[in-house]
C-alpha cells in the first residue's frame, strides 16, 4: 500500500476511533507528517493530559506512551510499536532504585521522565530535559538522588549548584556524539551556533552555545542569528527543524545518533494500532496512581 492511501486511511479511522495523534520530534519524517501535535517529552505530557480525544496514539517510545497513560487513565494509549523501547530507562529498575534510597536516607528522588513507572512510583518528582532545572529548583532540599541520567543530572547540578547523586545511566544515542564531532563542525562551518541536547556528554554540552530539549531547539533556532546550526542530538530532530525554520542550515554534529527505538513506529503499524486497538500500554492502578504524583509535580513546575 503507498503512503498516500496509508494516511487515507489513518486519517478515516482516527475520526472513527476519535482519536489523537502525538509524536516524538526523533520519529520518521512521514510519522510526524501524519501527526495532530508534535512535541518533546514535556509537550506530548501536556497534550495526553489535556486531549479530549478518547484513543490516544502514541508515536515516540514506550515510556512516553506509559506517562500519557498514567496521566489518562480513562483513555485507551496505543503505541504503534510495542517494542520501541529506551535503553536508558532499563538502565534502573525500581529495585535498585530502592536500594539506592537505602544508601542515602533522607534525599529526595528525582526522575527523568525516561524510566518505567515503576520507577517513576519510587519517585518524588519526575522532569523532562525541558524542566529539570525547574523541578530541581523547586525541591527545598539540597542534596537530592537524580536517576536514570547522569549527564542530564550533571549539566541539571552546574545550573542549580545543588549535590545531585547521580545513578550511572546515559543515552547510548546522544554518548556517540564526540567532542571532537563538535570541534570538526565548528572548523567546517565557522561560526555557526551549536546546539546540543542535555544527555549529550558534559564535555559536548561544554562546548554548546545552547544545551535544550528538542522543542527548545525550535524556540532557540528561530531566534539565532546564525546562519548554520549544527545540532548535537538524534538526527530526527533535523526533519522537524528544516521543514519549520527553511532558512537556516542545519549540521547534524554526528549522524551516527540515530535512534533504532524511535524509528519503529511507521505508518503501517500506526494503521494497524489504529484497526486492531490492540497495542495498548497499560499501567496498574497502585503503580499508576504513586508515578501520577511524580509526574503532576513534573507538570507543575512548568
Ligand atoms: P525531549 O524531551 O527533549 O524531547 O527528549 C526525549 C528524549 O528521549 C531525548 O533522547
Ligand atoms: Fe532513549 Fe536516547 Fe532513544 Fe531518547 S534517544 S529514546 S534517551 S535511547
Amino acid at each position: 500500500m503507498g503512503n498516500a492511501q496509508l494516511i487515507a486511511d489513518i486519517g478515516k479511522l482516527k475520526k472513527d476511533r476519535n482519536a489523537v495523534i502525538l509524536v516524538h520530534n526523533y520519529q520518521l519524517p512521514e510519522v510526524q507528517d501524519i501527526g495532530d501535535i508534535l512535541g518533546d517529552s514535556l509537550g506530548l505530557s501536556r497534550e495526553a493530559a489535556r486531549t479530549k480525544a478518547e484513543v490516544v496514539v502514541f508515536c515516540g517510545v514506550h515510556f512516553m506512551a506509559e506517562t500519557a497513560a498514567i496521566l489518562c487513565p480513562k483513555k485507551k494509549v496505543l503505541i504503534p510499536d510495542a517494542s520501541s523501547g529506551c535503553p536508558m530507562a532499563d538502565m534502573i529498575t525500581a529495585d535498585q532504585l530502592r536500594a539506592f534510597k537505602k544508601e542515602h536516607p533522607g534525599a529526595p528522588v528525582v526522575t527523568y521522565v525516561n524510566s518505567s513507572a515503576e520507577v517513576k512510583a519510587e519517585s518524588d518528582y519526575c522532569c523532562t530535559s525541558a524542566n529539570s532545572v525547574q523541578v530541581v529548583n523547586s525541591v527545598k532540599e539540597d542534596t537530592i538522588l537524580f536517576v536514570p541520567d547522569k549527564y542530564l543530572g550533571a549539566y541539571t547540578a552546574k545550573k542549580t549548584g545543588k549535590k545531585l547523586i547521580l545513578w550511572d545511566g546515559y543515552c547510548p544515542t546522544h554518548a556517540k556524539i564526540l567532542p571532537e564531532h563538535i570541534l570538526q563542525k565548528k572548523k567546517e562551518y565557522p561560526g555557526a551556533l551549536v546546539m546540543a541536547h542535555p544527555e549529550c556528554r558534559q564535555e559536548v554540552c561544554a562546548l554548546a552555545d545552547v544545551v535544550c530539549s528538542t522543542e527548545g531547539f525550535i524556540t532557540y533556532s528561530k531566534k539565532a542569528k546564525a546562519a548554520d546550526i549544527v545540532l548535537a542530538t538524534e538526527i530526527g530532530m533535523l526533519y522537524r527543524l528544516k521543514k519549520l525554520v527553511p532558512e537556516k542550515n542545519f549540521i547534524a554534529a554526528s549522524e551516527t545518533a540515530l535512534c533504532p527505538n524511535m524509528k519503529k513506529n511507521t505508518l503501517e503499524k500506526v494503521l494497524w494500532a489504529l484497526q486492531d486497538m490492540k497495542t495498548e500500554v497499560k499501567v496498574t492502578e497502585a503503580i499508576r496512581v504513586r508515578a501520577k504524583k511524580a509526574i503532576d509535580r513534573m507538570l507543575a513546575a512548568g
